[in-house]
């Protein structure tokens, strides 16, 4: 078992900010668990951010059990989350717990699902066979077509009440944690008050027990960035000007150069690989 567990989440609850970034492959794993991050998430955002979708609707249950694997064999500290993609758990109980077993077959610690209250009898279901389970309110994003886009939530009454439902249910039914999405600060507060398990913000202010970014956001590899994301560094420019650079090495004959191929190289480093 890993060293962040649902447990250690939920007491730090009003005594430390968690920390969630989302991560799809392993070599990004690798260092976002030296980074110290406490939970490493398998977000279905994967299928804007690596594959390149409009929306997260056409992301399969294949592809989630491959990159949770991929960042699973990774992580050896922070807790690993899988998200449940659109589709695998709205049918019935029964095929939601079918594809979270997936998912923690394949090296996740716990799983996420959007909503709280229309899912609560397989939020009780999964916590009661021993699998730990986030929920997610504010912006739900696998309701992209009948929201009509990705918007601000929580400003009319009925959005409030709807998001205060959605997170006491996740508390009733045994949830971990329970993430808010893009809604008003004062009312991410208010749920943060009203629930006793961790709440974890993105694009919803600073009062909730945590926050959670986009890898391709923090790093700057992904051209439509939520305005509510923070940038913390530019990667992009950073692999263009590497690429930049290969390219005209090869085309200038400087790349391989003596330090780059067989003859020249310290054959030290290669014993019994050659
Ligand atoms: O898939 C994702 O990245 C998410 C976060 C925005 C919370 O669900
Ligand atoms: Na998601």
């Amino acid at each position: 078992m890993r060293e962040v567990t649902p447990r250690r989440i939920i007491e730090m609850k009003g005594k430390e900010k968690i920390t969630m970034i989302t991560a799809y492959d392993y070599p990004s794993a690798l260092i976002a668990d030296k980074a110290g991050i406490d939970i490493i998430f398998v977000g279905d955002s994967l299928g804007m951010v690596v594959y390149g979708e409009k929306n997260t609707l056409n992301v399969s249950m294949e592809q989630m059990v491959l990159h949770t694997g991929a960042v699973a064999k990774a992580v050896k500290r922070a807790l690993v989350l899988a998200d449940m993609p659109f589709a695998s758990y709205e049918i019935d109980v029964e095929e939601g717990v079918r594809n979270a077993v997936r998912l923690i077959r394949a090296g996740a610690d716990a799983v996420k699902i959007e909503g709280g209250y229309d899912h609560r009898k397989l939020v009780r279901k999964l916590v009661r066979m021993g699998i730990p389970v986030m929920g997610h309110t504010g912006l739900t994003p696998q309701r992209y077509l009948q929201l009509g886009g990705y918007r601000l939530m929580g400003e009319t009454e009925e959005e409030i009440e709807e998001i205060l439902r959605d997170a006491k249910s996740l508390e009733k039914s045994g949830a971990f944690a329970i993430v808010i999405e893009f809604t008003l600060a004062d009312v991410a507060r208010l749920v943060t008050e009203e629930v006793s398990i961790p709440t974890i913000g993105i694009g919803a202010g600073p009062y909730v027990d945590g926050q959670v970014l986009v890898w391709h956001d923090v790093l700057g590899l992904y051209e439509n960035q939520p305005p509510f994301a923070k940038r913390y560094a530019n990667l992009r420019e950073v692999i263009l000007e590497a690429l930049v650079k290969f390219r005209e090495d090869v085309k200038a004959g400087r790349f391989p150069g003596r330090d780059h191929y067989w003859e020249f190289l310290d054959k030290e480093d290669f014993e019994g690989k050659k």
